[in-house]
């Protein structure tokens, strides 16, 4: 029996991709931390495997010059830091050739508990390394997979991979990260959907006017132009990082928060996205890409002047589009998801807009002042602020636009988890609830197909704005704007 929901207490982490970027700034800090606040169990052992000719004395070299600048070492943490570097052994190995996974083999040889497999590279070699694992006997019942994103380019690629994986290790084996997802803000979407009655009854299509998500980076593609000229926004965040989220806001009340209770209801939304029929296409969907700009004041290139861009590419670094959920709940319900790369912030919110009151007895003000609004931010800052309206004191009923707000970070004093070190800790104790099962991604790839056929030019746009003209037709033309167009 796979070991579904067995937490391991001695371990083998072995992270192929172990000199890699993501690596570098996520995984193995997001482990350190783990180690430094005495959440990994003392036998786990890391094992980073890569192509590059270091020994283990040059890994380790690497681990305290690289990734130490992306964890916070403080000096009483030195202790730990040693502690931590004392678990990593390193493997060169090319992993697309299977012959020389004996080297893998005869280093977990000697390290006991269920081995975990960390899959930080480009997808193209999860399928071979799987297999090289399995013919070599690596694979046993309490082994785990856990395959970074991208999986695939589209739904065929997606689905071949995963059923290549799939012959190898039962669905229960695979964790499928969407880092998203172990975002404590996106928990405590969970725990204000669920754990409050006052939401969900107007939590539905009679109530709410329409939802806005927005992820927007300052960022440009940085050093990963050659891998998201192939990419593009689409691929690279609304498959996957916005439907999770649209997913989470319009899913039904799961019955428990058990692995599966929570991804049937998010399959279900996934599900009854409406399919972008051509015409939706052109009306609903607007693609956009770059060009030179100021990011708060610092002048930017283009996108196809960015390291690794061809100079006559038409990959998008923005999206915004619409989208409908088709069920009681939410039919007519425009939901507008919103990515780019240069934008004006890096932010990340969801914003629920209410429906008006249906006849106001203060005077038209309350209709002309605007609905009650619910932001729910989930990064740079954490909080949850409710917009409603109040009389403003002296004489007579003038209505004015205030906030009820809750900062999350002011409220809790303590630290918050960086999503990878949650999820991390998730894959070690087989807690499969924040990871993307099959048919959600491939339910997800189905609804992109035909975004992903558009062959038209992305709009352009100057870095440092909030995307190309078109994105706020897209929601004038639904009688509503984006919030920061808000007057
Ligand atoms: C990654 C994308 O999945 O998410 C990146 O590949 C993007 O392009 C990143 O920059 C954004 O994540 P976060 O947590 O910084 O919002």
């Amino acid at each position: 029996m796979p070991a579904r929901s067995t937490s391991l207490d001695s371990f083998a982490f072995v992270l192929f991709g172990g000199t890699g970027d993501l690596a570098m700034r996520k995984i193995l800090p997001a482990l350190y931390a783990a180690h430094r606040d005495g959440l990994l169990a003392p036998q786990g052992r890391i094992v980073a495997v890569a192509q590059n000719p270091h020994d283990q004395a040059g890994y380790l070299r690497w681990v305290n010059e690289s990734v130490r600048a992306h964890v916070k070492v403080v000096p009483g943490d030195e202790a730990a830091w040693q502690g931590f570097i004392e678990r990593l052994t390193y493997v060169e190995l090319d992993a697309s050739q299977p012959d020389v996974f004996s080297r893998l083999s005869d280093v977990l040889e000697r390290m006991p508990g269920g081995r975990i497999f960390y899959l930080a590279t480009g997808p193209s070699l999860f399928v071979p390394i799987c297999r090289a694992l399995a013919q070599i006997g690596l694979v046993t019942p309490s082994s785990r997979v856990v395959l970074e994103k991208p999986l695939g380019y589209d739904f065929a690629s997606s689905a071949a991979i995963n059923d290549a994986v799939g012959s190898i290790f039962t669905e229960e084996q695979i964790y499928r990260i969407d880092h998203y997802l172990g975002k404590e803000a996106v928990q405590n979407l969970f725990a204000l959907r669920f754990g409050n009655v006052m939401f969900e009854p107007l939590w539905r299509r009679e109530w709410i006017d329409n939802i806005q998500i927005t992820v927007s980076e300052e960022l440009g593609v940085g050093g990963r132009g050659a891998f998201y000229d192939q990419t593009g926004a689409l691929r690279d965040m609304i498959q996957n990082h916005l439907l999770q989220l649209l997913a989470i806001v319009a899913m039904e009340p799961p019955q428990s928060m058990e692995a599966d209770a929570v991804r049937n209801e998010k399959l279900r939304v996934l599900c009854a996205l409406k399919p972008l029929s051509e015409d939706a296409l052109h009306r609903c969907v607007v693609r956009g890409q770059y060009r030179a700009g100021a990011i708060r004041g610092t002048a930017v290139p283009g996108y196809q002047d960015e390291p690794g861009i061809r100079p006559d590419s038409t990959t998008e670094t923005f999206i915004a589009l619409k989208a409908e959920v088709d069920n009681w709940r939410w039919a007519g319900v425009p939901f507008f998801l919103r990515t780019g790369k240069r934008l004006a912030e890096r932010m990340a919110e969801i914003v629920v807009t209410f429906r008006p009151v249906p006849h106001s007895a203060l005077g038209p003000a309350a209709l002309r002042l605007g609905a009650n609004r619910l932001t729910i931010r989930l990064q740079p800052d954490e909080t949850i602020r409710l917009h409603t309206l109040a009389k403003q004191p002296g004489l007579g009923m003038t209505l004015q636009g205030v906030h009820l707000d809750l900062a999350f970070d002011r409220f809790f004093q303590q630290d918050r988890m960086e999503a990878y070190q949650r999820l991390l800790l998730d894959v070690i104790a087989g807690r499969l609830a924040l990871f993307v099962r099959r048919d959600e991604q491939e339910a997800a790839w189905r609804w992109v197909a035909p975004i992903l056929d558009v062959k038209t030019a992305p709009k352009p746009y100057a870095a440092g704005t909030w995307g190309p003209p078109p994105a706020s037709a897209l929601l004038a033309r639904a009688g509503v704007c984006w919030v920061e167009e808000e007057s």
